[in-house]
């Protein structure tokens, strides 16, 4: 018999969490605090499924196994039976930690406790539990169904046996996960920072946004990085940096520019309000220098997925696979390192913190991990 998934919280990420399980044939409990949530549910999941349907992706037959596998309930005390439960609530500390409560008076203690945060320690929402030991992060990526990539972050105190089942379970409804230490933005929110960052020192040194996109592009990305965040919207953007940047004790390398403040506050957001800093113009042709401005770009990835290495609790292939699969990124981090070369990311590094503004030196200090492997 299939294991029984529990899914708290069934707005955009817990109704397609639901539905990767249900897919992948076990029986889904979910709830919603929000009784319109839970009485949309069923729709919502057919509806999307129907899209499948209807693109031929999906057969009629498995659409209807899906929706037969969940099971929308009133009562927390329905997912007493539950092999694995996933918070997707609010992101609020004390909502998860309360949830949490609430489930591990209902559940065995062998019942896995995940949160799909974003931003709260794992360490955090495990700190007022009675069991630790079975408490998780199982990020995944928006939207669930299409995104392969799901991130697995144990606290300190999670047991070996959590994080092999909560693994294998969620192997098993097709997902790659890759594990990462409960580090801030896990891997992947965390190491595209640079991405970003890095193509807005080049915009405030004068660059246009176009052709550093431009430049990416010609090097393999799917987008460029004002594309990018013309996609998600600048104050998506904004909010996911300045949270980094708080979470990093204010550290350069998370310098939220003020090219990106000043277009939040401008409006142009982006495809949601019609204009962003490249949309709705076409991609514009390679600069002379392309290869200089992804080498730089590169340089800082490299950079911060090094850094995210020296602090334990992940491999250079569990990094590229993270950022190939949640960000479309061509080659991870550390294939770009084997393509540039050590010492030529260590000279780039160099010779950026030379030119840097004060305020930004210590965003080009090389990791540990570059100096001595
Ligand atoms: N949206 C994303 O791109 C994304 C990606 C990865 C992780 N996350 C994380 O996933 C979680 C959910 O995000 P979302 O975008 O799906 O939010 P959402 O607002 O779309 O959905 C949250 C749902 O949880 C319900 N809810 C709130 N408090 C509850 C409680 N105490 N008990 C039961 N239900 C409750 C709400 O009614 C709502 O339907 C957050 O922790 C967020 O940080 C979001």
């Amino acid at each position: 018999m299939q294991p029984i998934i529990g899914v708290v919280g069934l707005g955009t990420m817990g109704l397609g969490i639901a539905q990767t399980y249900a897919a992948a044939g076990c029986s889904v409990i979910a709830t919603d605090a929000f009784a319109p949530a839970r009485d949309s549910a069923r729709a919502r999941m057919a509806e999307a499924l129907a899209a499948r349907v209807a693109a031929g992706k999906l057969t009629a037959d498995a659409r209807d196994a899906t929706l037969t596998n969940l099971r929308v309930v009133e009562s927390l005390t329905a997912f007493a039976p539950c092999a694995l439960i996933i918070e997707a609530i609010v992101e609020k500390p004390w909502a998860k930690q309360d949830l949490f409560t609430q489930l591990e008076a209902i559940v065995p203690p062998t019942t896995l406790l995940a949160t799909n945060t974003s931003s709260i320690p794992v360490a955090t929402i495990a700190a007022t539990a009675q069991h630790p030991d079975r408490i998780l992060a199982l990020h995944f990526f928006n939207p669930p169904t299409a995104m392969k990539l799901v991130e697995l972050a144990p606290h300190a105190g999670t047991s070996e046996a959590a994080l092999a089942t909560a693994r294998s379970l969620t192997e098993a409804a097709g997902k790659t996960v890759i594990q990462c230490p409960d580090r801030p933005g896990f891997i992947v929110n965390r190491c595209a920072r640079p991405f970003y960052g890095e193509a807005f020192a080049l915009l405030e040194e004068g660059r246009s946004a176009a052709e550093v996109d431009a430049a990416l592009q010609a090097a393999g990305y799917r987008l460029g990085p004002f594309s990018l965040i013309d996609l998600i919207g600048a104050d998506i953007n904004l909010a996911a940096t300045s949270g980094m940047f708080e979470a990093m004790g204010h550290h350069p390398r998370y310098h939220p520019f003020d090219a990106l403040k000043a277009q939040v506050a401008s409006g142009h957001l982006g495809r949601k309000t019609g204009i962003g800093f490249v949309f709705p113009a076409k991609p514009a042709a390679a600069p002379a220098d392309a290869a200089t401005l992804t080498e730089r770009i590169e340089a800082t990835l490299i950079n911060e997925a090094a850094w995210l290495l020296s602090e334990g609790g992940t491999t250079p292939e569990g990094i590229d696979t993270a950022m190939k699969l949640g960000m479309n990124f061509p080659r991870g981090p550390f294939e770009a390192l084997a393509h540039h070369g050590k010492a030529r990311i260590l000279a780039l590094l160099a010779a950026l913190e030379s030119a840097a503004p004060a305020h930004l030196k210590t965003r080009y200090l090389p990791a540990p991990a570059l100096d001595t492997e």
